[in-house]
């Protein structure tokens, strides 16, 4: 909370909201998301965006379950606006349904099917252009970070965003740094190296739009869980969490949420 205040004594007008969201993967079934909604009963605003990206099937099911606080996303999304793209889903279409977020350039997605900087800027472009907020993920491996280019490898991951989108659209989304090494392993980064790259982040945004640096919400995310997640919220620079392992059982979802 002090934080907050702190921050609002300097700048009246950017306060930025926490942004915690849950990255289910390719987990779940009808029964899970009964079983979530049951358990994650957010009735009131916290003050912070809750998102729920499930697998794409299961968006309807989580979306008749879910209090109006929750908000709800994809993981992925195609380039395209429509046509013959088979089994692309397009950024129209998410929003027709009701989602108002999508994931792009996860790790995961970046090593599984090979997508470029340039593939994940052209989704990220999408998404703007259908009114979604796309959550650009970033992040290094334990090579990269040993090597000592950690910084150079996430740079390189957003100047390819901002060439195409133009540094201010960075606001309509939002920032997740992810090490790659942190994912699914729970070795989680320290807060202290989690504020560190996000503070690189956020200067390096700040030299190319100073009101946009301030306003980007930067969240974290590998190996978020009820324990850390306070200590990493506690970071002056650390904005939420995407949250996979830990966003499946509503408890320990609900305790991160919880934590800010
Ligand atoms: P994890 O996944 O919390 O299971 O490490 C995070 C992510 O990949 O988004």
């Amino acid at each position: 909370m002090a934080r907050r205040e702190r921050r609002v004594e300097f700048d009246e007008v950017w306060m930025r909201r926490y942004l915690i969201a849950a990255n289910w993967k390719m987990h779940g079934s009808l029964e899970m998301v009964h079983k979530f909604a049951e358990g994650f009963d957010q009735g009131v605003d916290l003050g912070a965006d809750v998102v729920l990206f499930p697998p794409a099937v299961y968006l309807g099911a989580v979306q008749g379950l879910t209090s109006k606080y929750v908000q709800l996303g994809m993981q992925d999304v195609g380039v395209a606006s429509e046509g013959a793209h088979t089994g692309e889903i397009a950024a129209s279409m998410v929003k027709d349904v009701g989602g108002s977020w999508v994931i792009v350039g996860h790790s995961e997605r970046r090593t599984d099917q090979s997508e470029s900087d340039v593939l994940v800027a052209q989704k990220f472009a999408s998404a703007i252009a259908a009114d979604l907020s796309p959550i650009v993920c970033v992040g290094e491996t334990l090579a990269q970070r040993e090597a000592g280019d950690a910084f150079a490898v996430v740079s390189k991951q957003l100047q390819a965003v901002i060439e195409l989108c133009g540094v201010s659209a960075l606001v309509k989304g939002a920032i997740a740094y992810e090490p790659l090494w942190a994912i699914g392993t729970g070795l989680t980064a320290t807060p202290e190296q989690a504020g560190q790259m996000h503070a690189s982040i956020r200067e390096l945004v700040a030299g190319l739009d100073q009101d946009t640096a301030q306003a980007v919400r930067i969240i974290y995310g590998g190996s978020v869980n009820p324990e850390n997640a306070g200590l990493l919220f506690a970071q002056d620079e650390i904005d939420g969490a995407l949250v996979g392992g830990a966003s499946l059982q509503a408890a320990s979802f609900a305790a991160i949420v919880a934590a800010i």
